[in-house]
């Protein structure tokens, strides 16, 4: 029986993220400390076959449409084009994307894009080499850059790249991504940092405001608003001069988009997750491996999801950071 998953503030979720691993090949600042973390120990993370299940639920019962693959870094999960392919063979129909560093996107693109998966967002926070290192701590910018392109002619397109702005790390570089994003045709996203970083270096002093970056960019470029097609949390832009491509904004900081968030995530070791800032999960992987019926799964699903929080309170006075990071939580 198809129903949707509302939460007691009305809003429907519908967008499903996954995190298939919480294993990353790369070390980002904002995101994990040199060292990496502690990771899951393989037995403890979803099979393939326990993902399936659990999207089979959310796309059938529940008309879920999207379905974000993330890590970590997905592609690190060995043979992971074969789990798009079991999902795409749930309703080929889905808009199946993925989240990546992009790293390996050179040698995986292609299988990709043939087991169904629409598109892809690929981090990316410097043009230079040396920033590349010092940011991801990881000598991989040709790589990732050769990724990109591969994503490209695999057609995994439009390409979107994700470009976490960090002050005085990175922020020098807006306008050069946005001419990136004119002459390749790319979609560049601005995301604000968030306090989800494993090493707890953040600080509101490092948050640049996406209208910062818009008017840094404007001076250039100027920009017209694209009118959303939903409510979702980027505002998008192209460039009025008809150049292709476009620039998005995440302010997930400086105007938060809790109000209209339609997302819930699955953590690699299956744990559902109202909201990025969820202080608590809801566990579904012992409830299967016990036995659960889909109906039972389906009544915590259901539970977890009506008392989705309200929103973040970042900047608030009682705020308090979920112990996870964004790399064991799932972008
Ligand atoms: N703040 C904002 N974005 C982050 N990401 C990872 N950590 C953070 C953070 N602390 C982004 C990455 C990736 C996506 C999964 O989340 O850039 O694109
Ligand atoms: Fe890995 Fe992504 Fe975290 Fe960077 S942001 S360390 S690529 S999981």
């Amino acid at each position: 029986m198809a129903s949707v998953l509302r939460d007691s503030y009305g809003r429907i979720a519908d967008d499903l993220r996954i995190s298939v691993t919480d294993r990353c090949n790369f070390r980002c600042i904002y995101c994990m400390p040199a060292e990496g973390l502690k990771w899951l120990a393989r037995g403890d993370i979803l099979r393939f076959e326990e993902i399936v299940r659990l999207a089979r639920i959310f796309v059938r019962r529940y008309g879920v449409r999207t379905i974000r693959l993330t890590g970590g870094e997905p592609l690190v999960r060995v043979h992971i084009e074969e789990l798009v392919g079991m999902i795409n063979e749930l309703d080929p129909s889905l808009d199946i994307t993925m989240t990546t560093n992009g790293v390996l996107l050179r040698d995986k693109a292609k299988l990709l894009a043939e087991a169904g998966l629409k598109r892809v967002n690929i981090s990316l926070d410097t043009l230079h080499i040396d920033r590349f290192q010092e940011i991801a701590r990881r000598d991989a910018f040709a790589r990732t850059m050769e990724g990109i392109q591969a994503a490209e002619d695999a057609g995994l397109r439009p390409i979107k790249l994700n470009m976490v702005v960090m002050k005085g790390k990175n922020d020098d570089e807006v306008v050069d991504f946005a001419g990136l994003a004119r002459r390749r045709g790319y979609e560049v996203r601005f995301i604000e940092f968030m306090p989800l970083d494993g090493e707890e270096i953040w600080s509101n002093d490092m948050v640049v405001p996406s209208r910062r970056i818009l008017e840094q960019i404007e001076d250039q470029f100027p920009l017209v608003p694209v009118p959303p097609k939903r409510p979702g949390p980027s505002s998008d832009y192209q460039f009025a001069d008809g150049a292709p491509g476009g620039v998005g904004f995440i302010s997930s900081v400086s105007q938060a988009f809790c109000s209209t968030c339609n997302r819930i995530r699955l953590t690699a070791e299956g744990g559902l997750r109202t909201c990025l800032f969820s202080l608590s999960e809801t566990p579904l992987r012992d409830l299967m491996r016990g036995g659960a019926s889909d109906d039972h799964l389906c009544r915590v699903i259901e539970k977890a999801v009506w008392l989705k929080e309200e929103g973040h309170l970042i900047n608030q006075e009682g705020f308090v950071r979920p112990s996870k990071s964004m790399s064991q939580i799932g972008g």
